[in-house]
């Protein structure tokens, strides 16, 4: 086969010992919550904090970040320790789930500030790279999908591995009871389904997400001629 433009040297044949036998972590899954609104009785928040439960009963480590005086994307500088703290929980964990309301018919700002704070690649770290992902909406109408399928778009940005279902809570008023419990019934049995499976991808991927992520227009970019002797 003549394939003069591929640098056939650089690439990898698919490595099966890596991906089979990579050893297994056995530590608590590190998961990091983000939701997107400031309201006071804030139903993706309620939501996320469901999510948060559920993962800690299923053997989670769980850490949800307060978007509470995160600054505008690039209003000040990187070092401000809000921006820090979510840059530094984002490379900790090995799995997010991502709540937005549907404003509008898109994602909040609130949410996709957080977003906009981290960095795709810093001096080579990536804190989403290689990441399982769950997205997640509630918006105030009878159904919609607009901003969970506006979280994925944002997770393939992010170069995350988005699991296949989600969770979207319409008329979320409804849902969640007096003291901030979401009511039994299939959203609730839905969000179960998801956290579980955001779970079982996480086990599944998290020791190969290196050799997942490897791609060929990198190592090629990377690659240096040895200096003429
Ligand atoms: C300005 C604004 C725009 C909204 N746009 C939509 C919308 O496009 N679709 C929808 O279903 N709900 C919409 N809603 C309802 C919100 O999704 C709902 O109130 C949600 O609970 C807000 O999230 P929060 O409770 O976390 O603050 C809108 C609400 C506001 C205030």
């Amino acid at each position: 086969m003549n394939l003069p433009n591929l640098r056939a040297d650089l690439l990898a044949a698919p490595d099966l010992q890596r991906l089979e036998s990579a050893a297994r972590a056995t530590h608590k899954p590190r998961m990091l919550l983000l939701y997107g609104s400031l309201r006071e009785v804030s139903y993706s928040r309620l939501l996320i904090e469901e999510a948060a439960r559920l993962l800690e009963l299923m053997g989670a480590e769980v850490k949800i970040f307060d978007p509470r005086e995160l600054p505008m994307a690039n209003s000040v500088p990187k070092t401000h320790p809000k921006v820090q703290e979510l840059r530094a929980l984002s490379l900790w964990s090995e799995g997010q789930v991502w709540c937005s309301p549907e404003m509008h018919g898109a994602i909040t700002g609130i949410f996709k500030n957080q977003i906009d704070w981290l960095p795709l690649e810093d001096a080579s770290i990536r804190p989403t790279q290689g990441r399982t992902l769950a997205v997640l909406q509630v918006s105030g109408g009878s159904q919609s999908f607009n901003a969970v399928n506006t979280l994925r778009l944002l997770g393939r940005w992010m170069r995350m591995f988005t699991i296949p279902n989600q969770s979207s809570v319409p008329m979320a008023y409804t849902q969640f009871d007096a003291e901030g419990r979401m009511k039994p019934g299939p959203l609730y049995d839905r969000l179960v389904d998801v956290m579980e499976e955001l779970l079982r991808f996480t086990w599944l991927l998290r020791d190969r997400a290196d050799y997942l992520v490897d791609r060929y227009s990198e190592r090629k970019a990377a690659f240096k001629l040895p200096e003429a002797m």
